[in-house]
């Protein structure tokens, strides 16, 4: 066990000491263990023994130096490089800050759907969507749960953690194991660490800091050019905005051909969102994804579920212009291609007459939700 890997556990024990000084106070010693969890959801998050060669984790595809999207090169094109150096996804990772805020996967008779995991939905909450990437043939490829765990097990301050935490019987079975280690990272996900709500949005609401006049013209046209009846402001509970109602539309997205000639994905093939669940494959439940939360968009391109749009301004462009005849693509410099799915396509967008200087003025909005860590980031 080389230094690094001590790290984790001097931490954890730290925390476990310290609460266990303060006896009479029990209450301190569960806000202890708490972060304790948060800490050790952190450690697995980035520890590559858990893929399979050794060379990547959850942090690899999301960086925490980005949002936690992808920030490698080859993700540029719109999807994420495997384990193997060379397995290509054919969907973009989503941020990984303030996806805890999904509520769990519902649906309403098969008609309206919301929250959920993954741009269709298919995982419930984090804990199932953590468990999948492991496993992933094309992510970080470990055979089963069991060699997972054992992984897991080679660390023995992990070992003392899961136990401290999920109980001195976790490791009974490799399921249970493998669950705690899930609820771990889940808990990190969802600590405020990964989602600090400080961007200058959250600052000017707070009367914090003043908005610009551009800032705030955009503001306006995000509200009336109808974005924000999807990337709502409504806020849950006392939540700040998320800027997702996570309901699921078809905004009609275009194929993203570059990616598909090279990742083996046929060029036929239609990504049907929620549809291609087995459980949704009805003509009506065709292109469907999740609403985004906007929350550091200007910092997370390329966009959309595939990743075929390079810019904001490609994207806002394309919300302006998509059914407007001859209208060009800035990425491409070509007229936009056909949207992948037309059934359900959502029509109150693609011709909404905004001027260059007004979809500047929304894009200057959308650089405002970016939080405080990832300004630098900003062009
Ligand atoms: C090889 C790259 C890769 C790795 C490694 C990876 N992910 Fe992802 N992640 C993705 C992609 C791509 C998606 C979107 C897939 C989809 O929607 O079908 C995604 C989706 C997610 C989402 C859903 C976010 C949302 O808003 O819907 C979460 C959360 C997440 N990943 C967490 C993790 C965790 C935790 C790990 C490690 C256990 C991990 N990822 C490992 C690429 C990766
Ligand atoms: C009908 C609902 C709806 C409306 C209206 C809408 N959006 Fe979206 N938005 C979505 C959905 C759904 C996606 C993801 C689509 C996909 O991946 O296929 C998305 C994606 C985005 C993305 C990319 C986010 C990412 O992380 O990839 C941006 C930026 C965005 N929208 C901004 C806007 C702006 C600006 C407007 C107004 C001009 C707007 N949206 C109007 C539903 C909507």
């Amino acid at each position: 066990m080389h230094i690094f890997s001590l790290a984790p556990l001097l931490l954890v024990m730290f925390f476990i000491f310290a609460g266990c000084s303060s006896t009479e106070d029990s209450k301190e010693s569960l806000e202890v263990d708490i972060t304790n969890s948060v800490i050790l959801g952190k450690a697995l998050f980035q520890d590559k023994d858990l893929s399979f060669t050794r060379s990547m984790s959850c942090a690899s595809c999301h960086s925490l130096d980005r949002a936690m999207t992808d920030d490698r090169e080859e993700a540029t094109i719109g999807a994420s490089l495997g384990d193997d150096e060379n397995s290509l996804g054919d969907r973009n990772a989503p941020m990984v800050t303030y996806a805890s805020f999904s509520p769990k996967f519902s649906s309403i008779r098969n008609v309206a759907f919301r929250g959920g995991q993954f741009w269709d939905g298919r995982a419930m909450d984090l804990v199932e969507q953590a468990k999948g990437p492991f496993l992933n043939e094309i992510e970080m490829q470990m055979p089963d749960v069991s060699s997972v765990v054992a992984r897991v097990m080679e660390k023995e301050s992990y070992v003392t953690a899961l136990e401290k935490f999920y109980g001195e019987d976790v490791f009974d079975t490799d399921e249970r194991a493998f669950e705690a280690v899930a609820q771990a990272i889940a808990d990190y996900e969802s600590s405020p660490e990964v989602s600090t709500f400080d961007s200058k949005f959250d600052k000017s609401e707070k009367g914090e800091i003043l908005s610009t006049d551009l800032e705030r013209r955009g503001e306006s046209l995000f509200v009336s050019s109808g974005c924000s009846t999807c990337h709502t402001f409504r806020s849950v509970d006392k939540t700040p905005p998320l800027f997702t109602s996570y309901a699921y539309q078809n905004i009609g997205v275009p194929k993203n051909s570059a990616l598909r000639l090279i990742n083996g994905v046929s060029s036929t093939y239609i990504d049907k969102g929620l549809a291609n669940r087995e459980e949704y494959n009805e003509t009506y439940q065709e292109g469907l994804f999740k609403i985004p939360s906007l929350r550091n968009v200007a910092v997370t391109a390329p966009y959309t579920h595939n990743g075929v749009f390079k810019t904001l301004k490609t994207m806002v462009h394309f919300y302006n212009t998509r059914d407007v005849p001859g209208a060009i693509n800035p990425d491409t410099d070509m007229p936009w291609e056909p949207s992948e799915v037309m059934q359900n396509r959502f029509n109150g967008i693609g011709d909404l007459k905004l001027s260059s200087q007004d979809e500047d003025a929304i894009i200057a909005f959308l650089k405002t939700l970016t939080d405080a860590r990832y300004e630098a980031l900003l062009k």
